[in-house]
């Protein structure tokens, strides 16, 4: 298999090397040689799926078993997936770097699997249920729904993830914003770009004068904003550049 073609972010190694800030967002696309499929396009979860059916406060509120349904078999397939080599290039990058964050959309935990510590979930976690009661949180349920899981108060459970409509956690995202801010490389790895407020942490970087690469097989409507692209899938070219940088170590 060729190795993809780094020209346009070779000058820039020994410059991240040396200390000045990285940002990677990852989206659904970094799980997907996981075997966990992404929301959109073909094959997709939202492909038959309404989001606003699976993935609201109002669907929770209306119909608590199907959402939980589609949560299980969503942990179902988490449960037999494994960090790969995107997930773990990218932990590898954050060992020789001296300032790299990690910002992600996915809910799945390959990041902090794969060791990547330096780590901001955007939208949560679904190895984790909250209390609608008394925001307790525990494990995620095993096995499937119904039953619909309750708290030792006696409370409903939820999926401790961000649902449309709802805010994310404000320190997490001021967290990412400042860090988009600061960067001087922003990677956009597996994502769509179309979900905000994610989507808007590229544009911020270029605002700041950070140049952002695209790694997705398929166009975004980020590659406007890109000083490159790599139009390949992630295990392809993460692992490719965590070698570039390592023998770029002077
Ligand atoms: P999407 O499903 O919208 O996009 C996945 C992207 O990954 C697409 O652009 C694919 O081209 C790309 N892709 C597929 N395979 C890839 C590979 N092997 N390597 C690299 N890229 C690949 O997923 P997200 O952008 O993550 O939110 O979706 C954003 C949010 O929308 C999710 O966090 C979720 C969803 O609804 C909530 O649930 C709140």
């Amino acid at each position: 298999m060729s190795e993809p073609d780094l020209t346009p972010l070779l000058d820039l190694l020994p410059e991240l090397l040396a200390g000045r800030p990285l940002v990677v967002l990852t989206g659904a696309g970094i799980s997907a040689e996981s075997g966990l499929p992404t929301f959109r396009g073909p094959g997709g979860m939202w492909e038959g799926n309404r989001p606003e059916d699976l993935a609201t406060p109002e669907a929770f509120e209306s119909d608590p078993e199907k959402v939980w349904r589609f949560y299980a078999w969503r942990l179902e397939k988490l449960r037999g997936a494994r960090p790969n080599e995107g997930h773990l290039a990218l932990a590898r990058m954050e060992r020789i770097l001296p300032r790299m964050t990690l910002v992600t959309q996915n809910v799945d935990g390959l990041h902090a699997a794969a060791g990547s510590r330096n780590l901001l979930e955007l939208h949560g976690t679904l190895l984790v249920a909250r209390c609608t009661k008394c925001a307790r949180r525990s494990p995620a349920p095993e096995g499937p729904v119904p039953p619909l899981p309750v708290c030792i108060c006696g409370g409903l459970l939820r999926p401790d993830v961000v649902w449309f409509g709802e805010p994310l956690a404000p320190e997490t995202w001021e967290a990412a914003v400042r860090a988009a801010e600061e960067c001087a490389v922003f990677f956009v790895v597996g994502t769509s770009s179309v979900v905000a407020p994610a989507s808007s942490l590229a544009l911020l970087a270029a605002r700041g004068g950070a140049y952002v690469f695209e790694i997705n097989p398929k166009e975004t409507p980020i590659a406007p904003l890109a000083a490159g692209v790599f139009r390949a899938s992630a295990t392809k070219v993460l692992p490719a550049i965590a070698k570039a940088l390592v023998r770029t170590i002077p």
